[in-house]
């Protein structure tokens, strides 16, 4: 299949598309991004996304110079051209072309793109094999709100992980875990789901955000808190948040079986709230186009 990108404002074959060599986001690392999943041709949490990208950029003192509505009508537009239903987007925006200098260039236009990709589906709630947790050292900055696209401390860790058996790693620092390569951890403990805080060391993913909502609706105690490693380990139930993967239910953790060892009904009412609530505003999207 012929992938397409769009790169500010011009749409062309994904393998022809060029950016240059003294961009920042390829020297520095200059740059943010977001990853948002289509459900049948359509993007779910689009908004959330797009709000995100901006909080992120305001971050890094970035000028997007673009708003959120431009860019969600040029996103909607772009993906039928793609041709992806089931998939995601990848959004990245860097500060943009200039001499290289650590100082931030006067008046560099930013480098917006993104284009469609096909995923493969994701398994029912609580089916498919349950993910691997292995527990490595944080090694990340203290502005992990950010979703920059210096990502190299993370594919060290999750290598680290899958070298050593595993599938996902989880930043340990001072005792306390926060979250994972790429995806938002939580632990329950007597039907009460508990997960550390965003800021300094936590993202705030927008698959989290859902789970926060969802929660209060279902009627789950969801508790946002510093998780203790110590008192992790012997959690009823874990899993771990994506966009690309919604909920994984966590089978081990550093080799030892997290709860019954398969996906506890916790996890699970709430990977069946989010796959509903996927439903319900993709279904509503399609009624107003
Ligand atoms: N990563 N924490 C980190 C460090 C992440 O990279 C991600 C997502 C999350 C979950 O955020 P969300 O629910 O908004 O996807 C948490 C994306 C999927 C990636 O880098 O591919």
């Amino acid at each position: 299949m012929n992938e397409l990108i769009w790169i500010n404002g011009d749409v062309s074959p994904l393998a022809d598309a060029r950016v240059g060599v003294e961009d920042r986001g390829y020297q520095f690392a200059d740059g943010v991004y977001e990853v948002i999943r289509l459900y049948d041709g359509r993007p779910f949490t689009l908004r959330e996304h797009l709000k995100r990208l901006e909080r992120s950029a305001a971050g890094i003192q970035m000028d997007l110079r673009t708003d959120r509505d431009a860019l969600a009508a040029e996103i909607l537009r772009f993906i039928p051209r793609a041709g992806v239903r089931d998939g995601m987007i990848y959004l990245q925006a860097t500060r943009g072309c200039a001499p290289r200098n650590h100082l931030f260039p006067n008046n560099c236009r930013p480098t917006l793109l993104f284009y469609a990709r096909v995923l493969p589906p994701v398994a029912a709630p609580g089916q498919g094999e349950g993910a691997k947790l292995r527990t490595v050292p944080d090694e990340r900055w203290k502005r992990c709100w950010v979703k920059s696209i210096a990502l190299l401390p993370n594919v060290l860790a999750k290598n680290d992980a899958v070298a050593a058996g595993a599938d996902e790693a989880v930043f340990l620092e001072d005792g306390i875990v926060t979250e994972c390569s790429a995806s938002n951890l939580f632990i329950v403990r007597g039907g009460k789901v508990i997960t550390h805080p965003v800021g300094p060391k936590v993202l705030p993913g927008i698959t989290r955000l859902m789970l926060l909502q969802l929660a209060k609706q279902a009627g789950i105690e969801m508790i946002e808190r510093p998780v203790a490693f110590e008192d992790a380990k012997s959690a009823d139930e874990a899993f771990i948040t994506s966009t690309t993967r919604e909920i994984s239910w966590v089978s081990t953790w550093d080799g030892r079986t997290i709860g019954k060892g398969r996906c506890g009904p916790v996890t699970l009412r709430l990977h069946q709230a989010l796959r509903d609530r996927v439903v319900r505003e993709t279904k509503s999207l399609a009624g107003a186009a």
